[in-house]
């Protein structure tokens, strides 16, 4: 029997997720003993943020009327109609189709999967969402990572955007309110993005997966509504705004021009239909939750408010640390004045105090900056004392590192 090593796919090996990943060391420490303070990871669940009832008791009703086989590839109707009024609601008006998937992540990833060929490349914000880069990793794509500036609440910088476009490129993305900058970006900068995609003929890619947890008096919008002739495709679900991620239930929405579209929805679709269907019994929660009267969010933001508050005061009060005022989703993306790389930084921060942060370094950002993403989910208890411990980790890591 020949014992050589089974050798993976090269597609595999640029492909990292820093927010798993840090895991690894954080559960070495754990083993020592420490108390750890987990500030790394947006899922609601464990921590104090419930799901509405309605919705939960919606799908187990399905579990037990046994709709427990697949459903249709694109998703079930009443789902599917609901996520339509939804798209409605938001101003997006010229849909073309609308698919659910497993989580947002599937969507994303047949998006990009039936759009971009080896050595083509996508319009990709930095800072943003990991799973991007690890999909065009595995797709074979060219990066093409475009900067949201950081001196002006962290916009997508359009000039840097304009000089970064050639004629490999297929998409370019937009998080909003993005993961892990908690940022909005105004509708002037959006009309910007939405005539330049236009220009170039791209296909925009919205994750709008944060849309229901905006702060003070902050609104969205949603850039598919700004011209109902661009292509895009809005994605949405109900990991984070209902805060079931685990239900692994997203969707996207394709709108723009039909004639346009139409070859690219049946690449999607054929994907869609050789990967069977989502979660079925799911799928029956996403009416009763997009049609609801969203009365959990009332306590989540209450709660979530107090703690973004607390996380700028906090970390903005450290010197030799600024933290931009996050305006959706859970999460503030503070720089750090240090010279040696933030993953250096955390991993001794995670030995040192039990304090789990991301670096920076695992979202992209600018050469040469350092920042960590926090979570703010968390009881206020346990944002207060990771943030005090942050506070004394980096004078005595200035003292002795740098
Ligand atoms: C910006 C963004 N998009 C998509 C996802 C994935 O969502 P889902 O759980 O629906 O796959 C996340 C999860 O953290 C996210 O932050």
């Amino acid at each position: 029997m020949s014992n050589l090593k089974i050798i993976p796919a090269i597609r595999t090996e640029n492909i990292t997720y820093a927010v798993r990943d840090i895991i690894v060391l954080a559960n070495e420490v754990a083993k020592t003993g420490k108390e750890m303070l987990y500030l790394n990871i947006g899922d609601p669940n464990i921590y104090d943020f419930e799901p509405p009832r309605a919705m939960i008791e919606a799908t187990y009703k399905a579990m037990l009327d046994n709709k427990n086989g697949y459903s249709p590839s694109s998703g079930i109707r009443p789902a599917l109609d609901s996520i339509e009024r939804e798209a409605d609601r938001k101003g997006i008006k010229n849909v073309q189709d609308i698919f659910i998937t497993t989580g947002a992540s599937e969507a994303i990833e047949l998006a990009l999967t039936a759009l971009v060929n080896e050595g083509e490349n996508v319009l990709t914000p930095t800072p943003g969402y990991p799973l991007y880069t690890a999909i065009s990793s595995k797709l074979q794509a060219m990066e093409n990572p475009y900067y949201l500036d950081e001196d002006n609440g962290w916009q997508p910088d359009i000039e840097d955007i304009k000089s970064k476009v050639n004629d490999k490129t297929k998409a370019i993305i937009i998080i909003n309110p993005n993961n892990p900058t908690g940022s909005n970006a105004s509708y002037e900068t959006l009309k910007s993005l939405v005539d330049f995609a236009v220009e170039h003929n791209l296909v925009i890619l919205a994750d709008e997966i944060y849309d229901k947890l905006l702060f003070d008096d902050v609104e969205l919008t949603s850039i598919a509504s700004i011209n109902p002739n661009a292509s895009v495709i809005t994605f949405g679900g109900l990991s984070k705004n209902y805060m079931v991620p685990g239900f692994r239930i997203g969707w996207g929405i394709v709108s723009g021009e039909n004639e346009i579209l139409v070859d690219y929805i049946e690449a999607i679709n054929k994907m869609l239909r050789a990967r069977l269907s989502a979660n079925h019994p799911e799928q029956y929660g996403i009416p009763v939750a997009l049609d609801g009267d969203n009365e959990h969010l009332v306590l989540a933001m209450e709660k979530l408010t107090r703690r973004r508050n607390m996380t700028v005061e906090m970390l903005n009060a450290i010197d030799g640390i600024s933290c931009i005022k996050p305006e959706g989703a859970f999460y503030a993306f503070p720089k750090v004045d240090i010279k040696n790389e933030d993953s250096h930084f955390i991993s001794e921060l995670i030995k040192e105090t039990g304090v789990v942060v991301v670096p920076g370094s695992g979202f992209g950002q600018q050469p040469g900056t350092r920042h960590f993403r926090v979570v703010f989910l968390p009881q206020d208890e346990v944002l207060e004392k990771a943030y005090k411990s942050i506070g004394s980790f980096y004078q005595k890591y200035k003292n002795e590192f740098e």
